[in-house]
């Protein structure tokens, strides 16, 4: 399913550059930026002065004449924005765009950028529980509303049932607008909002197909993220069968309010940042984002620019990493006021049975979502199945392939399928079951691939023999696999591009096999020549992560209403854990299975019971971010881009931003001087007041580690204290590329843990 995701984003890049190739010579979309001081005092209104400068560009420049200038102006004009920016979209000539940037209060311009898409069982695995913790003390997120900027929902679905739930909150202000297919009487006390966006896409092209002019699904990513983070508790749901039990959300009484800005045709900023400028409007109080922008500096970034906003106002922002590790730097959503989440897998695995005529019992991955005749079919061992041809002889038997010599099983399946073969197993060390969803087929080890290349060799070597036969049989769920969670190999990984100088991936959250909601037209597979539905579906990708998070931060918020963005960040990255189910470090499947870094992690893996009682929280303000951004030397119109202030303050400029987790860097093999690092950061005493924490540092091969002082003593709560981190190199010996440790902050309750990242990579 990874892989339909990724296919889908490649084709949607290609239809947009194919509409580029076209348009571009007459107009484009942009997003302009504007600044508000320098509004003349004569317009009451923003919308008033930025209709006005735009007509006085469409004016100047040759192409337009005066007595249309009122239409031109409202059909060039695409959204105005109120929260999440100062300034507007629209679509403008070469010529306009040029004219435009001579006019008072003109700051910048983007271009409108295209964006990227990247269980039931899942509030287990995370330890939630009814009877207590963060289940019980926030009853499940009660009166949170969360907001996701998405592909639209499916409000039929069983996950959106309102049963039992309480008057809409008052502070809503938000609505559910009526589309096609789509009334807004469909919506309830558990769905809460629904209005979508398109008109900067339709700006771009007015022929674009939308798939349905409507908040409705027509994909499908959209319900199930939706209902990943809040949906409603459902009995009796599975996936063809497997992962049957309760489906429920993260955050099972939050409220859910889907914006639409994700579209079979495309997906714009400018359409996304409306999207958030309504959300933001509309009240809600955690936004998930399960989609970025890649290699974008901060202030081009639409979503960094429109989550700032959002920060400001208390809203707190969960993103997606994005799907394209396991190589470094690339991350996207390396924004340091939004919280970034990485996949993991889950200790639950989806398994097929293959019986060989022997009598040995083999357990492999499969999701195949058929039935299967269990009568003796003939085995026979294929190699690298990489020749259709051949695969074609064997057709009624059951093929073994190896995945060897840079062959993948994907590959593989692709010639069964094209062979039309009855049945396959595939000896592999991929991890991804959801692979064999349309192909009765399983995939089994190296170490057992070898048994059964050995029995059907024997067949192979002496025809007249009778031959080797097998059944196979599926559908069966088996829970408490070790090791677990592992981060999957698809999650993309730090540092981040946009801003190195703060540690992301933040956390990791369940993002692989995750089942919830989907709409029940849509396909979630193909079975031979016929088409799959089902009205649950199970995807991967750090979009299914993304939406953990924004429930276990609706959970949070609902038992910490106080509580600012950053704090529950910083709850959330402090108390994860970093052991999997083996009692050792958590493991990246996409380096082989070795010890998982913090750019693969974050700082652990997400756990909401021990979130609820961090102790000490790392706080960061807005002026924060602001001397951030002063000292990665971005221009006074950069950063107001992001800020929408005119008066941005940069006498303190700072790259040490006190957040839960350090990034140090250091040049590689030089031997000369002994570098030092040294980190300031200030804790605020979230627990019950007089407490005394002492300091734990987990050694770091080559350096010397001390944090000052070494003790922190509270007399009460929310008093914050400060400490420094001072990194010294040892020995200037060869650096490798990413050393990492923790320090831990620790009383007799609670271990408030930040990684430590020491890395070359610059
Ligand atoms: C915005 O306008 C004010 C008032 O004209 C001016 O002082 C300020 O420097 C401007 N800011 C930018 C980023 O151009
Ligand atoms: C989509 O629907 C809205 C109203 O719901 C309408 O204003 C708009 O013109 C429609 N767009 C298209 C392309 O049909
Ligand atoms: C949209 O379709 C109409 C009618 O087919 C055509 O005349 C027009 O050129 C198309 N516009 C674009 C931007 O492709
Ligand atoms: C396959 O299943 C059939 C029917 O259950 C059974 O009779 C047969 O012995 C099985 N064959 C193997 C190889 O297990
Ligand atoms: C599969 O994993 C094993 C153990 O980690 C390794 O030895 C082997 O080379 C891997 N095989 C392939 C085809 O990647
Ligand atoms: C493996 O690949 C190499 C080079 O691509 C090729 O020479 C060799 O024949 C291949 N081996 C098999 C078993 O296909
Ligand atoms: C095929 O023959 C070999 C030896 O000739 C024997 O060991 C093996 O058990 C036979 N396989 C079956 C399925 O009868
Ligand atoms: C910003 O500029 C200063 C002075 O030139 C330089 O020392 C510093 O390294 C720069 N910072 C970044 C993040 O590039
Ligand atoms: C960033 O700053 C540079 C230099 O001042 C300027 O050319 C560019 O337009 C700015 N971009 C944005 C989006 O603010
Ligand atoms: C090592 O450090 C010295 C002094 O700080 C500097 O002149 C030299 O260029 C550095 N060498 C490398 C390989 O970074």
């Amino acid at each position: 399913m990874i892989l339909h995701i990724h296919l889908s984003i490649l084709f949607s890049y290609i239809a947009l550059l194919h509409l580029i190739s076209i348009t571009l010579a007459q107009s484009e979309n942009y997003i302009i930026h504007m600044n508000l001081s320098a509004m003349p005092k004569s317009f009451t209104t923003h919308h008033t002065w930025y209709q006005s400068t735009l007509s006085s560009a469409l004016d100047n420049s040759q192409f337009t004449t005066t007595n249309n200038l009122n239409s031109q102006t409202s059909s060039k004009l695409i959204y105005t924005y109120t929260h999440v920016m100062n300034g507007f979209s629209a679509n403008l000539s070469p010529e306009e765009h040029e004219s435009l940037k001579t006019l008072p209060g003109y700051i910048s311009s983007l271009p409108d950028l295209p964006v990227k898409l990247d269980t039931t069982y899942s509030p287990q695995f995370l330890g939630l529980n009814p009877s207590k913790g963060a289940w019980h003390d926030s009853n499940f997120g009660n009166d949170v509303i969360v907001g996701l900027i998405d592909t639209g929902v499916w409000p039929e679905s069983d996950s959106f049932k309102d049963h039992g739930m309480t008057k809409l909150p008052s502070k809503w202000k938000g609505q559910c607008e009526n589309s096609i297919h789509f009334k807004k009487s469909l919506c309830n006390r558990k769905l809460i909002g629904a209005k979508f966006f398109n008109k900067g896409l339709l700006a771009k092209d007015p022929n674009i197909t939308l798939g349905l002019n409507s908040t409705r699904d027509t994909e499908g990513h959209g319900t199930h993220t939706s209902t990943t983070a809040a949906g409603s508790r459902v009995d009796e749901a599975s996936f063809f069968g497997y992962a049957a039990g309760t489906a429920s959300g993260i955050a099972s009484n939050s409220r859910v309010a889907m914006y639409k800005a994700i579209w079979e045709g495309g997906r714009l900023s400018s359409d996304v940042v409306a999207a958030i400028d309504a959300a933001i409007s509309d009240g809600v109080d955690v936004l998930s984002l399960s989609f970025g922008v890649d290699d974008v500096p901060l202030y081009e970034d639409p979503v960094a620019i429109a989550t700032f906003a959002a920060m400001e106002k208390g809203v707190f922002v969960t993103t997606s990493a994005g799907n394209e590790g396991p190589e470094h730097k690339t991350i996207h959503n390396g924004t340091p006021w939004v919280i970034t989440v990485a996949a993991g897998t889950m200790d639950r695995d989806f398994q097929g049975t293959l019986t060989l005529g022997n009598g040995n019992t083999i357990m492999g991955l499969s999701l195949y979502i058929g039935k299967f005749p269990s009568n003796n079919v003939p085995i026979v061992f294929m190699g690298l199945c990489d020749n259709v041809k051949e695969l074609k002889k064997v057709k009624s038997k059951i093929v073994v392939c190896e995945d060897k010599n840079g062959t993948s099983a994907y590959d593989q399946l692709n010639n069964l399928v094209e062979a039309k073969c009855f049945g396959a197993v595939l000896i592999s060390n991929v991890s991804d079951a959801s692979l064999t969803q349309n192909f009765a087929s399983i995939i089994i080890n190296p170490i057992n691939g070898e048994i059964v290349k050995a029995y059907t060799k024997s067949y192979n070597s002496n025809s007249k023999n009778s031959s080797s036969i097998a059944n196979m049989s599926f559908k069966k769920t088996v829970f408490g696999t070790k090791p677990a969670p592992s981060v999957d190999s698809y999650s993309s990984r730090g540092p981040s591009k946009s801003c190195p100088f703060v540690l992301k991936p933040d956390v990791t959250a369940p993002g692989t096999s995750i089942l919830a909601a989907w709409p029940t037209n849509v396909l979630v597979s193909h079975l031979g020549t016929k088409e799959a539905l089902s009205n649950f579906n199970m995807i991967s990708g750090t979009s299914m992560a993304c939406p953990h998070v924004a429930g276990v931060a609706a959970l949070l918020k609902g038992a910490h209403s106080d509580w600012s963005p950053a704090a529950i960040r910083s709850a959330i990255m402090t108390t994860s854990d970093i052991l999997d189910n083996t009692k050792k470090h958590i493991k990246d499947i996409g380096k082989g299975n070795k010890v998982a870094t913090p750019f693969a992690l974050g700082a652990g893996h997400v756990n909401p019971n021990r979130a609820l009682d961090p102790g000490l929280v790392y706080d960061v303000g807005v002026q924060d971010y602001v001397n951030l951004l002063c000292a990665l030397n971005y221009s006074h119109k950069n950063i107001t881009t992001i800020t929408r202030s005119s008066s941005n303050d940069c006498s303190k400029p700072s790259l040490d931003l006190n957040y839960p987790s350090f990034i140090a860097f250091f040049d590689s093999g030089n031997s000369s001087s002994k570098t030092i690092h040294e980190f300031r950061r200030t804790v605020t005493n979230v627990g019950e007041g007089q407490t005394i924490y002492v300091v734990s540092i987990t050694p770091i091969k080559g350096f010397s580690i001390s944090v000052i002082p070494n003790k922190l003593v509270f007399h009460e709560k929310n008093e914050k204290l400060s400490f420094k981190l001072r990194i010294g190199v040892d020995r200037m010996t060869k650096l490798k590329k990413v050393s990492f440790g923790y320090l831990s902050w620790m009383d007799v309750k609670h271990v408030v843990r930040s990684p430590i990242v020491i890395t070359t990579m610059k």
